[in-house]
């Protein structure tokens, strides 16, 4: 037995490369089948002189376990590539995406102009930057009105005759409305609005609005009460009534303050109605004629009515929502509880 036979076989070893699983066999064979030669050489062993059997077992064990350990990791990086292949199943559906939701102002929001729609009102919109002129002078708000204060109306430019500011009301669109087209009119104005206010549960410096404006001749305050009913019966079941305080706005006379029964308790009294009945939704009444004048609409021959309502307390009533704030901060875990009502 040569040694120099041993350490030759040791380097092939080392250096065999497999292209395929049957030469990692074939090599086993080679090495150590029936008559591989490793096989061969530990039959030579048996003739080896006693005093170098300790030196040669050691050796030829070391060969044998190398040989082992090189076969084994071949076979196992073709078992690899063999199982990701297996392991790819096409007809496996794919990964799911997950759907978002509409948020629940929007879903509100296309809710109340669906209904008026079906009323027959089309839906305009304007301007979130506006004039002093749209705001509140076309609306027959005198010069010294609080509304106009700095407390109460984000300016942007507050000199002038005609400040620049952010709308407080969408009020402004049913003027923008009013300039441009001619009775009859019959609008719903969607949109934000912002207003000097500390943000607590109940109020936000910015909110969301629709407004309502039907002008022809002959509109009455019976048209007026008659499609705030239909409206609350669609949005809040057939068992909704209404109940009208007399208010104050500057661009209606008369005007007044729209409440429902209360949705929760039916009308019995509860936390919600705070034991009324009765829980406010918005503010109506007849359009002044200052108002019509001041946009070109001849206040002889024509009377309308008009009404506003905050989309995000509609929508509190609706969903019970107790903190105004919600609507505002996008939580993930808040939005996903109106999957349901997409
Ligand atoms: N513009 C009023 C507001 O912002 C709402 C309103 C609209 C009241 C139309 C009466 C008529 O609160």
């Amino acid at each position: 037995m040569d040694r120099k036979d041993i350490d030759n076989l040791l380097d092939k070893i080392e250096q065999f490369r497999a292209e395929k699983l049957q030469d990692v066999e074939e090599l086993r064979v080679k090495l150590l089948g029936k008559k591989g030669e490793i096989t061969r050489l530990f039959e030579e062993f048996r003739s080896v002189a006693p005093e170098m059997k300790r030196e040669f077992g050691k050796v030829l064990n070391e060969l044998k376990t190398k040989a082992a350990e090189k076969i084994e990791s071949l076979r196992e990086s073709f078992e690899d590539i063999l199982d990701t292949d297996t392991k790819t199943d096409f007809t496996k559906p794919g990964d799911a995406f997950e759907l978002g939701t509409r948020h629940p102002i929007s879903l509100v929001r296309e809710e109340i102009l669906d209904i008026f729609g079906r009323f027959g009102f089309a839906v305009a919109e304007g301007p979130e930057i506006e004039d002093d002129w749209h705001v509140f002078s076309a609306l027959n708000f005198p010069p010294e009105h609080p509304a106009r204060d700095m407390q109460d109306t984000f300016f942007i430019n507050p000199a002038g005759d005609d400040p620049i500011l952010l709308r407080t009301h969408t009020s402004s669109v049913q003027v923008r409305t009013m300039e441009r087209q001619k009775p009859p009119i019959r609008v719903v104005c969607p949109g934000r609005v912002f207003r000097n206010e500390a943000i607590s549960a109940r109020a936000h410096c910015i909110f969301h609005q629709v407004e309502g404006l039907y002008i022809d001749e002959g509109v009455s305050f019976a048209d007026l009460k008659q499609a705030i009913l239909l409206f609350v019966q669609e949005m809040f079941g057939p068992q909704t009534q209404i109940r009208m305080r007399p208010s104050y706005f500057p661009f209606t006379e008369p005007s007044t303050e729209v409440d429902i029964s209360c949705n929760i308790c039916g009308g019995k009294g509860c936390n919600i109605c705070k034991g009324t009945g009765w829980l406010e939704i918005m503010g109506a009444g007849m359009v002044d004629p200052n108002v019509l004048e001041a946009s070109g609409i001849d206040s002889t021959k024509y009377t309308g009515f008009a009404f506003g309502m905050g989309i995000e307390r509609i929508a509190m009533l609706k969903w019970m929502v107790n903190d105004l704030r919600h609507y505002f901060e996008n939580d993930a875990r808040f939005l996903k509880e109106f999957r349901s009502v997409l």
